[in-house]
C-alpha cells in the first residue's frame, strides 16, 4: 500500500495509472466496518481503491471540538493494509487549504435543514473538502454512506451541477448486531449511552412495520419514533423525500426517515430508506 501526504505524490501516482478504474473514499479516519464496507465495494469495482483520511476542519462549527474527533492513524494504516487499499492518502491541513480561498456554498435550503439547520455551514465545508478531494484524485467512482443521507445527497447535486466526472455510489449503513448504526462517534459512548443509542434503531424499526402495515401517514409515523425516543434529547425526527422535501405522505421507494438525538453530548444520526 503506498502512502501519500501530500496532493502532488497521489496525482503523480495517479498519473501513471491511467488506463485504469480510481475508486475514491473519502473519510475522516478513526475506520470502523461502515467505511469497510466502502472500501470493499470500490475494490470489487475498481483496479485501484484509495482511502483518503482528513479531518476537514472546515465542517467542524465554532464550539463543536475537532480535537476531540477520534484519531487513529496506526489502526487506520492497519486496517487499510488488511483491507488491501492501494493508496491511501493521509494529507494536512496545510496542504488542502490556502489562506484567502475561494469558497463554496451549499444549497441555501437544502443545506440548512436538518443536520445543516443544527450546524449551519456545516455542509459548505463538506462540499468544499469533497470538491478538492475529488479534483485531486479524479476518481471513476466516488463511495459514500447512505448513513448520511443529506451529505449524499449534496455532494450527488454537487456533482452534477458542477458537471464534475465521477459516479457517486451510494452504500447501504452497516450496523452493529444489535442494530445501532456503526460510526466513528460511537467511541464516545459509555456502555449506559450505548443501551441508550439503541432506542435509534428500534424506532426506526418500528417505523417500518407500521409503514408494511399500511400507514403512510408521515405525521402520525414521526410520533411513533418520538414516542420510542422520548427518554432522550431529540434534534430532528423527520420524512422527507429523495430529493429532500419534506413530505406528508410516504411514497414506497422515494422516502428517507431520519433521526438525530444528542446522547450525553453526542450527537448521533441514523435513518431508513422506504
Ligand atoms: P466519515 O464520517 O469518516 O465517513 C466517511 C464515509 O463513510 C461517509 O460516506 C459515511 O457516510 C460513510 N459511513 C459512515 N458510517 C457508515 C455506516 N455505518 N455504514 C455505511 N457507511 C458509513 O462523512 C465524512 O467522513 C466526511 O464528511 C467526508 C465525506 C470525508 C468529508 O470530510
Amino acid at each position: 500500500m503506498k502512502i501519500f501526504k501530500t496532493t502532488k505524490t497521489t496525482k503523480e501516482y495517479l498519473k501513471n495509472n491511467k488506463n485504469e478504474t480510481i475508486g475514491f473514499v473519502p473519510t475522516m479516519g478513526a475506520l470502523h466496518d461502515g467505511h469497510l464496507s466502502l472500501i470493499k465495494q470500490s475494490k470489487e469495482q475498481n483496479d485501484i481503491t484509495i482511502v483518503s483520511i482528513f479531518v476537514n476542519p472546515t465542517q467542524f462549527l465554532d464550539g463543536e471540538d475537532i480535537d476531540k474527533y477520534p484519531h487513529k492513524p496506526q489502526a487506520d494504516e492497519k486496517i487499510c493494509e488488511i483491507a488491501k487499499v492501494d493508496v491511501l492518502f493521509v494529507p494536512n491541513e496545510k496542504k488542502i487549504y490556502f489562506d484567502q480561498e475561494t469558497k463554496l456554498f451549499a444549497p441555501s435550503i437544502k443545506a440548512y435543514i436538518l443536520e445543516g439547520y443544527d450546524r449551519p455551514g456545516h455542509f459548505d465545508g463538506v462540499l468544499q473538502v469533497v470538491n478538492k478531494l475529488l479534483n485531486i484524485v479524479k476518481p471513476t467512482f466516488v463511495y459514500f454512506g447512505k448513513k448520511d443521507a443529506q451529505q449524499l445527497y449534496l455532494v450527488k447535486n454537487m456533482v452534477e451541477e458542477f458537471f464534475l466526472d465521477v459516479s457517486v455510489v451510494a452504500c447501504e449503513t452497516i450496523r452493529e448486531a444489535n442494530g445501532l448504526a456503526k460510526s466513528s462517534r460511537n467511541t464516545y459512548l459509555s456502555k449506559e449511552d450505548t443501551l441508550k443509542a439503541l432506542q435509534i434503531s428500534k424506532a426506526l424499526n418500528i417505523a417500518i412495520k407500521y409503514v408494511q402495515k399500511g400507514e403512510y401517514d408521515a405525521a402520525t409515523i414521526k410520533t411513533k419514533i418520538s414516542k420510542q425516543l422520548k427518554n432522550l434529547y431529540i434534534y430532528y425526527v423527520e420524512i422527507v423525500d429523495k430529493n429532500f422535501n419534506y413530505i406528508d405522505k410516504i411514497e414506497i421507494n422515494n422516502t428517507i426517515v431520519l433521526v438525530a438525538v444528542n446522547i450525553n453530548n453526542t450527537r448521533l444520526i441514523d435513518n431508513i430508506w422506504l
